[in-house]
C-alpha cells in the first residue's frame, strides 16, 4: 500500500496511558499518527516510539481547552498527511476529589474544560475535516459517564456530557459517513490512577477492583483494543454507542 492511502489518526492525550497505547496500536496497524498532548516530552516520546517501530508519526503540542490549538492540530494533520480518517479525543484530568458543596469553582471549571469542552473543541474541527470522505471518532468517557461517584461531581458531569455530545453528533453526521462513539473505561493502570503524584483516591481504586468481575484493573492496551475496533471497518454499523470496558464493574 502506498503511503498516501494509509489512514491518518489524531490521538489526544497521546503522551501517556490509554492515549499512548492506542497511538501505538493504531500505528502498528499501519495508520499514520498525529499525537497531541500538553505534555511535550511524553508526546515526543510516543511519536519516537512509533517511528522506532517503522511507523509514521508527528507530535503537535495541543491544549485541548484552546479552540485555536485544536484547529491547528487538525490543520497539521491535513498539511502533513493530506487526510484525516480517525480521531481519538482522549485527553483528560481527574480533578481533586471533594463533595459537591466543597468542590470549588476552579476545580469544576478545569475538569469540565479539559474533559468535555476539550472533546467539543477537537470534534468541531475533526468533523469539518472528515465531512467530504467520512471517518470515525471515538471520545473517551468513563464508567463515571454512566454512574455517579461521590467526590467526583465535575468528572461525572463531564463524562456524562461526553456521552451526550457523542450521541448528538453521531445522529448529526451519520449520513456524512462519520461514525462517532465513546469508550467508557473502568479502572485502568495509568499515570492518572497509579502514577507518581496521582491524586486518584487509593481506597477508591481498591474498591473498584473489588467490584470488578475480573478482579483487577485494566491495562491501557485493553482499552486501546476496544478503541481500535471502534475505529475499524469491523464496527461499520456502530455509531452513537458508549462502549463500556470495565471488567464488569458496572454490571452489578
Ligand atoms: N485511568 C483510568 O482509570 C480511566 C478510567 C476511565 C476513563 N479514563 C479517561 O481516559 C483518558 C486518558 O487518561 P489516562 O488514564 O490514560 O491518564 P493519563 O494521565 O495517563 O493521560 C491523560 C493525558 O491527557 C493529557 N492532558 C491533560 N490535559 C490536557 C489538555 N488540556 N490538553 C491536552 N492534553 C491534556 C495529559 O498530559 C496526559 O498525557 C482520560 O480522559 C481519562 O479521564 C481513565
Amino acid at each position: 500500500m502506498d503511503s498516501g492511502s494509509r489512514k491518518v489518526a489524531i490521538v489526544t492525550g497521546g503522551a501517556s496511558g490509554i492515549g499512548r497505547a492506542t497511538a501505538l496500536l493504531l500505528a502498528g496497524e499501519g495508520t499514520r499518527l498525529v499525537v497531541a498532548d500538553v505534555g511535550e516530552a511524553g508526546g515526543e516520546e510516543t511519536a519516537n516510539l512509533i517511528r522506532a517501530r517503522g511507523g509514521e508519526a508527528v507530535f503537535v503540542r495541543t491544549d485541548v481547552t484552546k479552540d485555536s490549538d485544536c484547529a491547528a492540530l487538525v490543520a497539521t494533520a491535513l498539511e502533513r498527511f493530506g487526510r484525516l480518517d480517525i480521531a481519538f479525543n482522549n485527553a483528560g484530568v481527574i480533578g481533586y476529589a471533594a463533595f459537591t458543596a466543597d468542590y470549588g469553582v476552579e476545580n469544576w471549571q478545569r475538569v469540565i474544560d479539559v474533559n468535555l469542552t476539550g472533546v467539543f473543541n477537537c470534534m468541531t474541527h475533526e468533523i469539518r475535516a472528515m465531512k467530504a470522505a467520512g471517518g470515525a471518532i471515538v471520545n473517551t468517557a468513563s464508567i463515571m459517564g454512566k454512574l455517579g461517584a461521590p467526590g467526583g461531581s465535575a468528572y461525572c458531569a463531564a463524562k456524562h456530557g461526553v456521552i451526550g455530545l457523542t450521541r448528538a453528533a453521531a445522529l448529526e453526521y451519520g449520513r456524512d459517513g462519520i461514525r462517532i462513539n465513546a469508550v467508557c473505561p473502568g479502572y485502568v493502570e495509568t499515570a492518572m490512577t497509579v502514577g507518581d503524584g496521582s491524586i486518584f483516591p487509593k481506597r477508591k481504586l481498591q474498591a473498584g477492583i473489588d467490584r470488578a468481575a475480573i478482579r483487577r484493573m485494566a491495562s491501557p492496551d485493553e482499552v486501546a483494543a476496544a478503541v481500535a475496533w471502534l475505529v475499524s471497518e469491523k464496527s461499520a454499523f456502530v455509531t452513537g454507542e458508549a462502549l463500556t470496558v470495565d471488567g464488569g464493574v458496572s454490571a452489578g
